[in-house]
């Protein structure tokens, strides 16, 4: 028997429950072994529950039972998250957890103590919810370099973003449909600012790069500034209007990350990716192109890679699962030196004057009742040339959003 401890009976604490009580049957065949839950730990009582029989409120119960061989962290924030990890780590027990910021913040110290200790320190859920993204680039991707990844990792912003596209509707009243359909936080801050997204984006980067990417280094730009007739310019264009979180090796040693709205075409393979899903594209060196979709958030999606991640450490309680992510710190290039298209919203101003300051931009779009604006796309140029250019269109500029081919 396999003993574990679940640490938070909320959401996904709870769901992670009524996963291995749903499918125990096939879980224990495949971990060879029975799973048992043998504590939850939470403050708060559940009377009713049947949890309630193996809740405890005393982390020192669990880290000194030595026949506790898998924590399940699931309380999310760093504290007391980091220091209960630590210390099971330490004390010799596997775990797993889908708590992002704490990876983002403590993966590496994380994983070198799981590996001194010959344990598994794992973290599926982390990213991506329930779609396999973290075991496909520390196991299956192992053959290839791999030179990008980019992802729609965030499903509130990618629905709120949805319906704006689809129903022409604000910002703000998005916002409030997403929080109602329990997608958003009554404080939404860490989605729509694009935080969540750069700490996934800077996790899977650290996976795939080998080296340690930190997540207050990656310029993040999140969605509150997108408007409906943002929204209609890209429906001109034929695109459509994603958070993405990217980044790319352009050199042996030159990468960049960013998280930003991006203007997409149909023939990107996140165009497609709606509502709350989430989707990941990886390029390889010798795979080329590979795309993983799927359920990005909520309790049972989550719960299923928590609890994959117990079944993979119940199969190697002593011996530790590699990964290629090093402490080494991974530096980015400026910003200002990567190449890419802008669409520019523009008032007041003329088509000359555009080609004036751009050379001949590539597209020139106007909305049918707004005669005194048009929208353009520039040519590819560095961003510090951008910089320098739109600086000759100063009080005239209404957005600007990178375009992604
Ligand atoms: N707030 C996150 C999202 C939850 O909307 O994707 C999953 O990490």
């Amino acid at each position: 028997m396999i003993n574990i401890a679940v640490l938070g009976y909320g959401t996904v604490g709870s769901g992670v429950v009524e996963v291995i009580n749903t499918n125990h049957v096939s879980i224990n065949k495949r971990a060879g072994d029975e799973i048992n839950i043998k504590y939850v730990l939470d403050l708060r009582d559940f009377p009713g529950d049947p949890v309630q029989e193996i809740l405890v409120h005393d982390y020192e119960i669990i880290v000194n039972d030595p026949e506790v061989d898998i924590v399940v962290e699931v309380m999310g924030g760093i504290e007391p998250a980091y220091t209960f990890v630590k210390r099971a780590l330490e004390a010799g027990k596997s775990v797993c957890t889908s708590n992002k910021a704490l990876v983002a913040k403590h993966g590496p110290e994380l994983m070198e103590i799981a590996e001194k200790q010959n344990i598994n320190f794992l973290f599926e859920a982390s990213c991506g919810g329930g779609i396999p993204i973290i075991r496909a680039l520390n196991c299956s991707l192992t053959a290839d370099e791999i030179d990008e990844v980019t992802g729609i990792l965030n499903g509130t912003t990618n629905y709120m973003l949805y319906k704006m596209s689809t129903e022409g509707s604000a910002f703000d009243t998005v916002l409030k449909e997403a929080q109602g359909m329990g997608y958003a936080e009554a404080d939404p801050t860490a989605d729509v600012e694009g935080y969540d997204a750069c700490r996934k984006i800077a996790i899977l980067s650290s996976l795939a790069y080998g080296s340690f990417l930190n997540y207050e280094d990656i310029y993040t730009e999140g969605i509150t500034k997108i408007t409906p007739e943002d929204m209609a310019y890209a429906k001109e264009l034929g695109m459509t209007i994603k958070l993405l979180a990217t980044s790319r090796k352009i050199g042996e040693d030159s990468f960049y990350a960013m998280v930003a709205p991006f203007m997409i075409g149909p023939g990107n393979p996140l165009y497609s990716v709606n509502d709350v899903f989430n989707g990941i594209f990886v390029h390889g060196n010798v795979l080329g192109d590979a795309m993983f979709y799927g359920s990005g958030a909520g309790k049972l999606p989550t719960a299923s890679a928590v609890v994959a991640d117990v079944v993979d450490e119940a199969k190697h309680l002593h011996r530790n699962i590699m990964t290629n992510w090093t402490s080494h710190p991974l530096k980015l290039m400026d910003l200002d030196e990567v190449k890419g298209r802008y669409f520019v919203r523009v008032k007041d101003t003329t088509v000359e004057k555009v080609d004036e300051i751009f050379g001949k931009v590539q597209m020139i779009v106007h909305l049918e009742d707004s005669s005194d604006e048009f929208g353009f796309v520039t040519c590819e140029m560095a961003q510090k040339e951008y910089k320098e250019k739109i600086q000759n269109l100063e009080g005239k500029v209404l957005s600007m959003i990178r375009v992604k081919d």
